[in-house]
């Protein structure tokens, strides 16, 4: 057995902090946050995201940069120590648990479109969509065929190798060398990058340019303007919610381990903040200013958003986006250049916290050097990466993305929200947030954190298990206005719906090709679900591991 390592810390308040922002802003606040607004109305969509920011996000935020720090203090840099620290019971380091599976799960098909954009970086470079449809690049990339389980891209793969391999290397380096030094470089750039797109992007004119449709200012105005009439519907809500979570990386135990590495008495508030408000602003400011403001101004907006009614803001960013840049004549290399280089860097910055608390377990359980805990990393995620770049994107795939990427984070923000209010106690979870606090935050948010943000993430957890296809507010009106209440039928997008497969419907008069396809995708899924179940399994195997060693080394947290 090797060393203890040395403990890390972050070698600059600005590292810390372009670290945390890079965590956040990733493919999420670009291709994600463009898609939920197009699909939920545009600006009926900003209300309850805005009060999801301030009674969800920013408040799990601050816990979880207070738990990360409280835990750090004791030597924990990853969830399941975090909470043992800070919980009464044994049950909670289980729990923690979910810190490092939904980074393992996210990670293996997060890294899988994060190599997409370093091909598609290099080849917009080289001015290869003047000649090749996006759509064509992408099928021979990902492999991915109609009805065929299996895609199989040997280049792909080889892309998604390096994409690993480089994202190993730099782990390995430690949080100051590798992480920060990343972020440093990445962050800035990515702004820059986007700037300068959106800036380009509000000059399109359909009086100088033939190809545009609209003004840019259509799309730009479709995200911007309120549209009271969303409060009263559930789906918007849930929508806002699930952008909020994924956006700031909350419930997912990234923002904890790296504000494990703080100091006992360092800002958390003011840090935490910061990182919120820049991704903020990368995602409602630039997000909202590139992607949907030019598919608008040359596709019109009803083609937009029949576009991503169906799907996500990736078929757009990967299949569409990349053609309209050749309206721009010698700057379309370029263009595309910057939009997938932003996208890396947006992706790695958020992908390297991902691989960061399944690291720092293993270095303070197991003591493994960081080289190791890297290499380690690498061989955990290899069978999970492996069947999402060989199969359909339809199994492994989007299973993944919901499971871990959209369920998982608000179980997990449900339990450290209990954890924080209820069981450690909001009084002393306010003291220990405040302490060394640059930013006095509001006694509201005492509040806040006490009542509204446990009871929303509550409702929100209820209603995105229970969730029928004719939408709640169906059900709600028959009791208020006494209409009749439609036949219940599971949703397809809630987690029952997604158990039952509801999310594969059979479409009528199916040949017998989609049939088998069909039929094998439920066999697939639920192989993927079993080895979602081992992967979670296998980390409370060795939590229990580790603990025991604790136990018997006497080195157990009060
Ligand atoms: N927060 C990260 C994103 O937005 C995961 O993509």
């Amino acid at each position: 057995m090797s060393e203890s390592p040395k403990r890390e810390q972050w070698a600059s308040r600005i590292g810390l902090v372009l670290a945390m922002a890079g965590n956040a802003v990733g493919l999420g606040n670009f291709l994600r946050f463009p898609a939920q607004a197009a699909k939920n109305g545009g600006g009926a969509f900003l209300i309850p995201y805005i009060v999801a920011f301030i009674v969800l996000g920013l408040p799990l935020m601050w816990i979880e940069w207070t738990m990360g720090r409280f835990g750090g203090q004791y030597g924990h840099h990853s969830t399941p120590g975090i909470f043992d620290s800070m919980g009464r019971r044994k049950f909670w380091k289980y729990f923690g648990v979910f810190g490092l599976w939904a980074n393992l799960i996210i990670a293996a098909y997060y890294l899988y479109i994060e190599s997409w954009c370093m091909a598609y970086a290099g080849f917009s470079l080289m001015n290869g969509f003047a000649e090749t449809a996006p759509k064509e690049f992408f099928a021979k990339l990902t492999g991915d065929t109609p009805n065929q389980i299996w895609a199989i891209s040997t280049w792909g793969m080889i892309i998604f190798g390096v994409c690993i391999a480089i994202n190993i290397g730099i782990l390995s380096r430690g949080l100051a060398k590798g992480i920060e030094i990343v972020s440093k470089i990445g962050m800035p750039l990515l702004i820059v990058f986007a700037a300068i797109l959106a800036i380009r992007g509000l000059m399109i004119s359909p009086a100088t340019d033939s190809h545009a449709v609209e003004s840019p200012m259509v799309g730009l105005n479709f995200v911007w303007e309120p549209k009271f009439d969303s409060l009263t519907n559930p789906a918007v809500w849930l929508a806002a919610a699930g952008q909020i979570f994924f956006t700031l990386s909350i419930g997912m135990g990234s923002m904890h381990c790296y504000s494990s590495y703080l100091r006992k008495d360092d800002d958390v508030t003011l840090n935490g903040a910061s990182g919120a408000w820049t991704n903020e602003l990368c995602e409602v400011v630039l997000g909202g200013t590139i992607l949907l403001p030019i598919a608008v101004a040359y596709l019109g907006l009803t083609k937009v958003q029949e576009m991503v009614a169906g799907g996500s803001g990736f078929g757009l960013g990967f299949m569409v986006f990349p053609k309209l840049f050749n309206y721009w004549g010698s700057f379309a290399p370029l263009a595309g250049f910057l939009w997938f280089g932003l996208l890396f860097f947006a992706a790695i910055t958020s992908s390297l916290a991902m691989g960061q608390p399944i690291m720092a377990f293993l270095q303070d359980e197991f003591k493994f050097s960081r080289e190791k805990s890297a290499l380690a990393f690498g061989a955990m995620l290899l069978p999970l990466a492996l069947p999402v770049a060989m199969l359909h994107s339809a199994s492994f795939f989007d299973e993944f993305d919901y499971w871990a990427g959209t369920f998982s984070l608000v179980v997990m923000a449900v339990g450290e929200a209990v954890l924080f209010a209820w069981i450690y106690g909001v009084d002393r979870g306010w003291n220990e947030m405040m302490r060394g606090a640059d930013l006095k935050v509001p006694r509201a948010f005492y509040w806040i954190m006490k009542y509204v943000t446990p009871t929303f993430l509550i409702l929100i957890l209820v209603t995105s298990i229970f969730k029928p296809q004719a939408g709640w507010e169906k059900y709600v009106a028959s009791v208020t206005s006494g209409t009749e209440a439609p036949q219940w039928e599971w949703a397809s997008d809630g987690m029952i719906g997604k158990l039952l497969h509801k999310d594969l419907p059979l479409k009528e008069g199916a040949t017998p090709e989609e049939v088998a396809f069909n039929q094998t995708l439920k066999v697939v899924r639920t192989v993927d679900r079993g080895a979602m179940l081992a992967a979670f399994a296998g980390f409370a195997i060795l939590v229990s591991i580790a603990w025991r060693k604790r136990e018997a080394e006497g080195r157990n947290t009060p």
